[in-house]
């Protein structure tokens, strides 16, 4: 099954405050609900919590969400209690693909067991809470980039990036 993670994040690897987004990019929004229109979702409990009432997890997607409470449920989701767990109830499912979408927490844990990173680098430093794990780039190799420029509904400059595991990593 392949394990895509999906995130945003600043020049200094913020990707959220006071559990949410520091920014505001409409482009960046737009391309993440085109990318994960149809795809199997994974998020952490925070993060999953946070964007409940927003058009992410609507009626009729499928996902996980990830907690270590053992009674926690959802009325949309399924619920798993480690990465792991996540991983094998989506395969469970016949699931081919998994989108992973944080946050903070779900990303330091499993960019190590990805095989595809999809990052909006956000030509800017901002404060925050949250942060994206640095990108190994003996790990992971950039494949693909698309530079924006901010404009007058995007704040700041802004690249679509993908990051592949580094052929030279895949021989250890
Ligand atoms: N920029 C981006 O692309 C992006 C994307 C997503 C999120 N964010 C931001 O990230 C922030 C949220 O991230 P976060 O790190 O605070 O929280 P999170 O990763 O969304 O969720 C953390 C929760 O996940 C559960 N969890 C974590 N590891 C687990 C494990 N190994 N086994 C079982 N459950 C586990 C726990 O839930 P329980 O407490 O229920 O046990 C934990 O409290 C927000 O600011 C959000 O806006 C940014």
């Amino acid at each position: 099954m392949e394990k895509v993670i999906m995130a945003a994040k600043a020049a200094n690897n913020v990707i959220g405050k006071d559990n949410s987004l520091p920014w505001h990019l409409p482009a960046d929004l737009e391309f993440f609900m085109r990318t994960i229109e149809g795809e199997f979702l994974i998020a952490g409990r925070k993060f999953f919590e946070s964007i409940q009432g927003r058009e992410v997890f609507h009626e009729g997607v499928e996902g996980i969400v990830i907690s270590r409470q053992k009674d926690y449920q959802s009325p949309t989701v399924l619920v798993a209690h480690s990465i792991e767990e996540s991983f094998q109830l989506a395969a469970q499912n016949g699931v081919q693909k998994v989108y992973i979408l944080g946050g903070g927490e779900i990303y330091q844990q499993s960019i190590e067991l990805a095989d595809r990173l999809i990052i909006t680098e956000i030509h800017g430093e901002f404060e925050g809470d949250t942060f994206f794990p640095d990108i190994d780039k003996s790990r992971w190799e950039e494949v693909s980039r698309s530079d924006r420029k901010k404009d007058a509904v995007n704040p700041y400059d802004y690249s679509f990036v993908v990051y592949e595991p580094a052929i030279l990593s895949l021989l250890d």
